[in-house]
């Protein structure tokens, strides 16, 4: 989103807008670095790596929530939208941090969680204090299903259930009603419907750009609009609750809702900012809409395809082989619909999901190799590419043990719920929670090789990945071959080659089962990125002889077998036109 799209013929509007060639580097702060050794990651931890930051090259930092919060869900739960919560620092180190990315030339764009707050937040104390409360409205409350036992198994007003395990409603006894909460209990959603509950946000929203932040990563923002009539969902075998998503994924006025908000909050701001929202189960028809700059919404989102792709049926705790054909499909699929119009954000991980190197590539034997592979693969095709902490020194899942070593509400949750409701041994479900669950992504950023890997002199939070011994930032940021530096490279080849930035995206080879294979071009240049998703050689053929004499630009192999590829390797060609 820049000032410019707004102020006709001094850009266009599907032009070179900036963040076209920006990286964008996620914090999740209660795992990035401890400066006073409670054990949990602060703000301060962040300012001191900020030159470790600027040294990556990236363009803009993307926050967590440091909010105040009650951290039922690390952050994402909040009751103070405008201060720091003291696990994190205050609003002076907040202010110290954003100076610091500033004055190093980088953004800082902040998450916003508004389809719901924290149930101790004072609107929601307020909500739930009688029915004739003037927030009553604020959030979603209903009356028990008719003829039910209030409070009992069955009685919610309808059959949704939570992200997070259970019904989406809780019972308020001194009301006699429930409130809806798609996440956790602690989560209540607010009532979008309600101009108040709007107005509220927008001020707040106001309030932090006035202040100089860059931006906002929004947090589920297409499950802000709700069907009011919140009808039954559809409820899969085996489940114990409906999917009320249809009712709210990107709900019959969510267009408009962003549309306000963009003339509340971003129009005629003088400033380069960014918008990315949140959106599990967007299409890609909804995701051009959201991001076709002549509509004013948002600038990019987070689609949710390519990382439901090992799972059965979208569910994380049934993992299956990831087939790298589907994945070319469906990544090659967003590519084309958002070509023209729109704009893409291309991601292997964040705090949601497993490690990236664990997931898509190979964390034994080829482990460098393989992350490096990845790093290129993604961050040349079009679209903002994002990494997620740790990505960059090609971190890896963690081996948990018991279920007492997980933190993720998510993963509790699901424990307490298959074990009990659903008869499966706890062995069953910490095999079956192991791959994809998200605390492989939260345990700490890998400094050193001293204890706790230089992430704190406490007791972490969660418990560090044994590895860092080996897998560490001071290992690799000296090392020219170090995946670290491989990242500064493919991060630096966005900012210097045009046609990464801004390049046309064509598949090639789509039926290939190993390789993945596609061409970036603008008029004058073309680029042709080859990745290999194996640990065998495989020879390629992509039909044009000319690319053989080729310069390499980019590679994790020295150069010189021609297009054939070893293990995991990546090839990074350009050709002038
Ligand atoms: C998406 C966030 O990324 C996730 O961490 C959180 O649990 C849910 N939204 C609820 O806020």
């Amino acid at each position: 989103m820049t000032s410019q799209e707004t102020q006709p013929g001094t850009e266009l509007r599907s032009g070179r807008e900036w963040f076209k060639s920006a990286v964008v580097y996620q914090i999740y702060p209660r795992s990035f670095a401890d400066s006073d050794g409670d054990g949990v990651g602060d703000l301060r931890g962040i300012i001191s790596r900020l030159d470790y930051l600027h040294n990556l090259g990236v363009d803009v930092v993307w926050l967590s929530p440091v909010y105040r919060s009650p951290q039922d869900d690390n952050g994402y739960d909040i009751s103070d939208y405008q201060d720091i919560d003291p696990v994190f620092g205050d609003l002076a180190a907040l202010d110290e941090l954003l100076n610091g990315l500033h004055a190093r030339g980088m953004k800082l764009v902040m998450d916003l969680v508004v389809n719901h707050t924290s149930d101790e937040h004072p609107w929601f104390v307020e909500s739930a204090s009688s029915r004739d409360n003037p927030k009553r409205d604020w959030y979603w409350w209903q009356p028990p299903r008719p003829g039910s036992e209030p409070g009992t198994p069955g009685a919610e007003p309808n059959n949704w259930g939570s992200a997070f395990s259970g019904p989406a409603w809780e019972y308020d006894p001194s009301s006699g009603e429930y409130y809806l909460h798609l996440f956790s209990k602690k989560q209540p959603d607010l009532n979008w419907e309600n101009p108040e509950v709007r107005a509220a946000v927008y001020d707040m929203m106001n309030w932090w750009l006035d202040r100089g932040v860059d931006g906002f990563r929004m947090d589920v923002i297409n499950f802000i609009s709700k069907d009011p009539r919140l009808p039954e969902g559809p409820r899969a075998e085996g489940m114990l609750y409906g999917d009320g998503g249809p009712h709210y994924i990107s709900g019959p006025r969510i267009h408009e809702f962003l549309q306000e908000m963009h003339q509340e909050v971003f129009a005629g701001r003088d400033k380069d900012l960014l918008t990315v929202g949140e959106m599990p189960g967007v299409t890609v028809e909804d995701a051009l809409l959201f991001t076709d700059p002549s509509r004013e919404e948002v600038d990019m989102v987070f689609q949710f395809e390519h990382v439901a792709l090992d799972q059965e049926g979208g569910n994380k705790w049934r993992p299956k082989k990831l087939v790298l054909t589907d994945l070319k499909k469906s990544l090659g699929r967003w590519q084309d619909a958002l070509g023209e119009r729109g704009w893409n954000s291309l991601y292997w991980g964040n705090h949601d999901q497993a490690r990236a190197v664990s997931r898509f590539g190979d964390d034994g034997r080829y482990r460098e190799l393989s992350a490096k592979m990845l790093a290129a693969v993604l961050h040349l095709h079009r679209g903002t590419p994002y990494v997620y902490q740790g990505e960059e020194l090609g971190m890896t899942n963690m081996a948990f043990g018991a279920i007492s070593d997980y933190r993720d509400i998510e993963v509790l949750n699901h424990h307490r719920e298959a074990t009990t409701h659903l008869g499966h041994t706890d062995a069953e479900v910490l095999a079956a929670l192991a791959p994809l669950n998200r605390d492989n992504a939260r345990t700490p950023v890998q400094w050193d090789a001293s204890r706790h890997g230089g992430f704190t002199t406490g007791a972490p939070w969660i418990a560090v990945n044994p590895n860092a011994n080996t897998i560490n930032a001071a290992a690799q940021i000296d090392d020219p071959e170090s995946v670290y530096n491989f990242y500064r490279q493919v991060i630096a080849l966005r900012h210097t080659d045009p046609v990464v930035a801004y390049g046309d995206f064509t598949m090639l080879l789509p039926e290939d089962e190993h390789v993945y294979a596609f061409r970036r071009s603008l008029p004058g240049a073309e680029l042709l990125v080859l990745g290999n998703f194996s640990a065998t050689v495989q020879p390629v053929d992509v039909g044009d002889a000319a690319w053989s004499g080729a310069a390499s630009v980019l590679g994790n192999y020295p150069p010189g077998t021609g297009l054939t590829l070893r293990p995991w390797e990546v090839k990074v060609l350009r050709r002038e036109l």
